[in-house]
């Protein structure tokens, strides 16, 4: 079975990197890139996601795109709810959820971010916060999938042991039955193991998903 390989550019890349994919990364099923908007239509052979959308369906939004808008460039999938877009853009649970409702009103496969801060985690508070979040922000019905990023994990090197990644996707899992992606600090050397965990169904990548070595390395990783 193969599974997902969500790759996160996050504000990085450039038409450069989006014709080494082209070139270097094709005939990938399981591959699912998530440039900045504007790359979105440039790729022709690989699957793509946005990475954030507005949870109003138009409007006097400067700077937004809309549901309708990616659904109309033939998008079939969109981050919502990543921490940085927490963090920096004061995104709430609620307005999560509103995003993922007006994605799967268009047909668009929300992927929804859920994750701890680090003092959540030391406080052994993840599972409560976990809990939470995915009450808040999944929508009663529709089709969507759910991203566990420690925030704690993202950008830095860090990973939770293999069996607490285990036992974190077994809890969500046991909620939702859903696709369920982990995302934090994946690259080429760890790949392989996280990918070897039965309830972990892809993996979201950011930095490593710049580097066409590492991409290459880690979709070998994603047989299983
Ligand atoms: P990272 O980012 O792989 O650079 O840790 C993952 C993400 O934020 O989705």
């Amino acid at each position: 079975m193969l599974k997902w390989l969500v790759a996160n550019w996050k504000m990085n890349g450039s038409l450069e990197l989006v014709k080494d994919y082209e070139n270097n990364l094709k005939n990938h099923s399981n591959l699912i890139v998530a440039p900045p908007f504007i790359y979105i239509n440039k790729f022709s052979s690989t699957k793509t996601a946005a990475q954030n959308v507005h949870f109003q369906p138009n409007g006097a939004y400067t700077g937004e795109v809309s549901a309708t808008q990616i659904k109309d460039i033939g998008v079939k999938f969109c981050i919502v709810g990543h921490s940085e877009r927490r963090i920096y853009s004061l995104e709430t649970n609620e307005i999560v959820k509103e995003k993922a409702l007006r994605c799967i009103e268009n047909s668009i496969l929300p992927i929804i971010c859920i994750g701890e801060t680090q003092a959540d985690y030391e406080n052994k508070n993840t599972l409560n916060v976990l809990e939470k979040q995915l009450e808040s922000c999944l929508p009663e019905n529709g089709e969507f999938w759910i991203a566990y990023e420690p925030i704690w994990a993202i950008g830095t090197g860090l990973v939770p042991k293999l069996k607490e990644i285990e036992a974190i996707h077994e809890f969500i899992k046991e909620k939702t039955n859903k696709t369920i992606l982990y995302g934090g600090s994946v690259n080429a050397e760890n790949a392989e193991e996280i990918l070897s965990i039965e309830k972990v169904d892809g993996v979201l990548v950011g930095g490593a998903s710049l580097k066409i070595d590492a991409m290459k390395k880690m979709l070998n990783a994603t047989a299983h």
